[in-house]
């Protein structure tokens, strides 16, 4: 009998496919699967999937891949992935949490302190050569120290996240459907407020939540009228948390006063009109992209789908 096939949807850093040597017969794609016919056809005869963050793992896909049995998403985030049609055909999804949340909450903070000390635009100027001196009233920023980081969503990276806030100074509040435990709390030194309150006092929000049908463009046009003059927003969960089109409008007007997005509605595609803006800062999905953490992610996404297609149960599933 030959081994279970393992599709693995793009070529992955370190050494973690050796794993399934002589396990399973591994068949690794190098451009991306960014439909879900592509997709289909890819996983037509697995057994296993690794899949990315961009792999539309549709009801179509799972539909059209009888033999499979896990789909290993190399990502925290399964918003990519019917996860009730997955279900339903007792297909296993697995993540890797956990091993990113500090990398991405580096992220998170570069973006924070890109946007408010303005680190881009003077960047750019030194380049051009339009660094004429030393001055005053060049490229004036926030100042973070004594401000408020308004956290949503105190999952695992809104916490790493929160947990730098004080060696910069900054107040931590945050919101999420449940409430932590106070001791939580207490351990975070964070304050829980409704979501509009939040929005209407934080200097700074970042965004920790998952992409869910509820919270698909949780920040809309009239979410973003809300925003303390001067705040900056920051994104590093998903791209359709905000709805991106009204946030280019926004940040025209100056509110937000600035914007760090490392995560995009359409991705990699950019709403028109906003890499003109110079109130943003623009990084391309580079959350998890430490150089372990994405060497363990590997680890973590072969490890699972081993586990699945060997009969034993994988160490990350999702739901
Ligand atoms: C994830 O794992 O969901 C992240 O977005 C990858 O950086």
């Amino acid at each position: 009998m030959k081994p279970p096939l393992v599709v693995v949807t793009s070529p992955l850093p370190g050494d973690a496919l050796e794993m399934a040597e002589g396990r399973a017969r591994i068949k690794v794609y190098r451009s991306p699967s960014r439909d879900e016919a592509t997709l289909t056809r890819r996983l037509r005869r697995a057994d296993g999937a690794i899949t990315l963050l961009s792999d539309p793992v549709g009801g179509s896909v799972i539909k059209g891949s009888p033999r499979l049995r896990v789909i290993s998403n190399y990502a925290v985030g399964t918003d990519n992935i019917d996860l009730e049609s997955a279900r339903k055909r007792g297909v296993v999804v697995t993540n890797t949490p956990d091993v990113l949340s500090e990398a991405t909450a580096d992220i998170a903070w570069t973006l924070i302190l890109g946007t408010a000390r303005r680190a881009i635009e003077g960047d750019r100027m030194v380049r051009r050569g339009r660094f004429k001196g030393w001055n005053p009233n060049l490229l004036l920023g926030m100042d973070i120290a004594g401000k408020t980081l308004g956290i949503v969503g105190m999952g695992r990276i809104g916490r790493a996240t929160a947990r730098r806030a004080p060696v910069f100074g900054m107040k931590v509040v945050y919101s999420q459907r449940k409430r932590l435990p106070a001791s939580s709390e207490a351990a975070l030194s964070a304050r829980f407020l409704p979501l509009d309150e939040l929005v209407k006092r934080a200097d700074v929000v970042s965004l920790h939540c998952p992409l869910t049908p509820q919270t698909k463009h949780l920040f809309n046009r009239n979410r973003l009228k809300l925003m303390k003059d001067g705040a900056i927003l920051v994104n590093t969960g998903r791209g359709a948390l905000i709805d991106e089109g009204a946030l280019v409008e926004a940040l025209r007007f100056g509110k937000p006063a600035a914007a760090g997005l490392d995560v995009y509605e359409r991705e990699p595609l950019l709403a028109d009109g906003l890499t003109a803006l110079s109130n943003v800062m623009l990084l391309p999905h580079l959350g998890s992209a430490g150089r372990e953490t994405r060497e363990e992610m590997a680890r973590m996404a072969v490890s699972d789908c081993l586990a699945v297609i060997e009969g034993r149960a994988p160490e990350h599933p999702v739901g």
